[in-house]
C-alpha cells in the first residue's frame, strides 16, 4: 500500500504490525517459560515424592529384615504397587513382592557405598520402566544386604505429559486470543490518526479552511489534533493577510502607474509640445513616490512575512531626534521647534527608528497649520517621543484604524489624490515600534488647542552604558 505521502508504507512496518508482533511474542515467550518451568517443577516434585514413599517402605522392609521377621515374600499393602527386593551380600535375593517373584535382583551390582543411594533405572525385567530405585542397606541375620524398592514412573510421566499438553494446547489459544485483542485495540487507537492523516493530505495551500477531525478522547491523538488545527488557523490567517496585502499593494500600484501611462501617452503623442517638459517633471515626481511607496511595501511585506529584521545595536534616539528636527527645518514648511530633549538609549534597529521619526514627522508636517513640534523625555524605564502639530486633529474614533494599512482618513484622500501619500506611514509607526517592543497612541494636546499628539514610548536600552545628559 502506498500512503498517500512519499515513502511506500509496507505492510510489516505499520504501527498496528509492529505492536501486535511485539507484544504476541513478549506474551509466547513469558508463556512458553513459565510452561516449561511449571512442568519441570511438576516433575520433580512428583518423582520427589515417589522417592520418599519409596524410601520410607525400603526402611520399613528394612526395619524387619533386622530382626528376622521378614519371610521370602514381602506383602505388599493397600495399593502398593512398588517392587521390592531383599538381597544378601553377595546380591542374592531372599525376600521379595510376589510381583517381582524368582526375578534377578534389580540393581544387577549393589551401591558401593553403604548408604541409602536413589536411582533411575529404563527398564527391568519384571516390567516396563522407567523405574526410580531406592537401595537401603540393611544388617541381615545372616550379614550385610541391601533392600531394593523400585517404583515405577509411568504415572509421574503421565501427569506431567498431560501438563505439556495442555500447555500445548493452551499456549496457541492464548496467543491467538492476544494477537486478536492487540490488533483490534491498537487498530481503535490509530484510527483517528489516520483520519487526521486522510484530511491533512487533502488542506492544500489554496484551502486552509478545513481542519483535521478532534477524536473524541483526552489522550495526546485529540490533543495532537487540536495543535495541528491551532497551526492550521495560524497559517490560513497568515494566508489570508499575505493575499490580503498582495491586493491592497497591486491596488495601490495600479492607480498611479495608470497615471504615469497616460502622461507619458500624451508625451509621446506630441513630442514636440513644450509642454511635455513639464509632463516629465511630474512623472519624475511620481516615479519617485512610487518607488518609496515600493520600498514602504516591501518593508511591510517582510514583516507580513515575519521575516528576520536588519542589524540591532544600540541606538541612541536623541541624535535620532535632532537629524529628523533638520531634516523637517530643511524642507520647510510649518516651523518645526523641539520642545526638550534627553538623552535616551534604546537597543534596536537605527535605520528603523529612523524611519519611526521620518514618517511621524512627515504626517505632522502634512497636517500641521504653522507649527509641529518634537520632544524627547525620559521616565525611569522608557523613552517617550512626542511629535505634535497644530493641524486638525484626529477623531479619537479613528486612532485606531489609522495605523491598518492603507488607511487614509477622508479628508487625507483628497489630499492623496493631489499626491499625497498611500496610507502606509502609520502602519509601519506600529511595526517598527512592536519590534521594538514599545507602544505607540494618539493623545489630545495637553493645552487643549486643536492638533495630534503621537506618542511613542519604548523600553531603555538595559546596558546603555555611561549615561550622558
Ligand atoms: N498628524 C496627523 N494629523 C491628522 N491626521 C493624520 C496625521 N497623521 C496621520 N493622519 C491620518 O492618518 C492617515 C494615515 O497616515 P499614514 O502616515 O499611515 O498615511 P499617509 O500619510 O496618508 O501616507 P504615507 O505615510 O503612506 O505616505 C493619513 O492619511 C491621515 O488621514
Ligand atoms: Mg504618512
Amino acid at each position: 500500500m502506498l500512503s498517500d505521502g512519499h515513502k511506500p508504507r509496507r505492510w510489516y512496518s505499520g504501527i498496528r504490525f509492529r505492536v501486535t508482533l511485539t507484544a504476541s511474542l513478549v506474551v509466547a515467550l513469558t508463556l512458553l517459560a513459565s510452561g516449561i518451568t511449571l512442568v519441570m517443577l511438576l516433575q520433580q516434585s512428583l518423582i520427589a515424592s515417589l522417592d520418599a514413599v519409596a524410601t520410607d517402605r525400603a526402611q520399613t522392609v528394612a526395619s524387619l529384615a533386622v530382626t528376622g521377621d521378614l519371610g521370602p515374600t514381602v506383602t505388599n499393602t493397600g495399593s502398593e504397587s512398588s517392587l521390592v527386593q531383599v538381597v544378601d551380600a553377595s546380591n542374592d535375593v531372599v525376600a521379595a513382592t510376589s510381583n517381582i517373584d524368582g526375578q534377578e535382583p534389580i540393581l544387577a551390582q549393589p551401591p558401593s557405598a553403604s548408604e541409602t543411594t536413589v536411582l533411575s533405572l529404563d527398564r527391568l525385567s519384571a516390567g516396563d520402566g522407567p523405574f526410580r530405585v531406592v537401595a537401603v542397606p540393611v544388617q541381615l541375620p545372616t550379614g550385610s544386604g541391601w533392600v531394593y524398592v523400585a517404583t515405577s514412573t509411568i504415572q509421574v510421566d503421565s501427569a506431567v505429559g498431560n501438563l505439556a499438553a495442555l500447555f500445548g494446547i493452551g499456549l496457541p489459544l492464548v496467543l491467538v486470543i492476544v494477537v486478536g485483542a492487540v490488533w483490534r485495540a491498537v487498530g481503535q487507537v490509530i484510527r483517528p490518526v489516520d483520519a487526521i492523516r486522510r484530511r491533512a493530505s487533502v488542506i492544500g495551500g489554496e484551502d486552509l479552511s478545513q481542519r483535521v477531525p478532534v477524536p473524541d478522547s483526552s489522550d495526546e491523538i485529540a490533543s495532537l489534533a487540536v495543535t495541528m488545527n491551532e497551526m492550521l488557523e495560524r497559517l490560513e490567517g497568515a494566508a489570508l493577510r499575505q493575499r490580503q496585502f498582495v491586493g491592497d499593494a497591486s491596488h495601490e500600484l495600479r492607480s498611479p502607474l495608470a497615471a504615469l501611462q497616460v502622461q507619458v501617452e500624451v508625451a509621446l503623442a506630441h513630442p514636440e509640445d513644450p509642454g511635455s517638459a513639464l509632463i516629465l517633471g511630474n512623472v519624475h515626481g511620481q516615479v519617485v513616490r512610487m518607488s518609496a511607496l515600493i520600498d514602504d511595501l516591501l518593508f511591510l511585506a517582510r514583516s507580513v512575512e515575519g521575516a528576520p529584521r536588519g542589524s540591532t545595536g544600540l541606538v541612541d534616539l536623541d541624535d535620532l531626534v535632532l537629524s529628523e528636527l533638520h531634516r523637517l527645518r530643511e524642507l520647510g514648511g510649518p516651523a518645526v521647534e523641539l520642545d526638550g530633549v534627553r538623552a535616551a538609549r534604546v537597543e534596536g534597529s537605527e535605520r528603523d527608528l529612523a524611519r519611526l521619526l521620518r514618517n511621524l514627522g512627515d504626517n505632522a508636517r502634512d497636517h500641521a497649520r504653522s507649527l509641529v513640534s518634537i520632544r524627547l523625555t525620559t521616565t525611569e524605564k522608557s523613552a517617550e517621543i512626542s511629535v505634535t502639530d497644530d493641524g486638525d486633529g484626529i477623531r479619537p474614533e479613528d486612532r485606531d484604524r489609522v495605523f491598518e494599512r492603507f488607511t487614509r482618513l477622508d479628508d487625507a484622500r483628497s489630499r492623496t489624490d493631489l499626491g499625497g501619500g498611500a496610507g502606509v506611514g502609520l502602519s509601519i509607526v506600529r511595526q517598527i515600534v512592536q519590534d521594538h517592543h514599545g507602544t505607540v497612541s494618539i493623545e489630545d494636546r495637553s493645552d487643549s488647542q486643536a492638533g495630534a499628539v503621537f506618542l511613542v514610548r519604548l523600553p531603555l536600552a538595559l546596558n546603555g552604558g555611561p549615561s550622558r545628559s
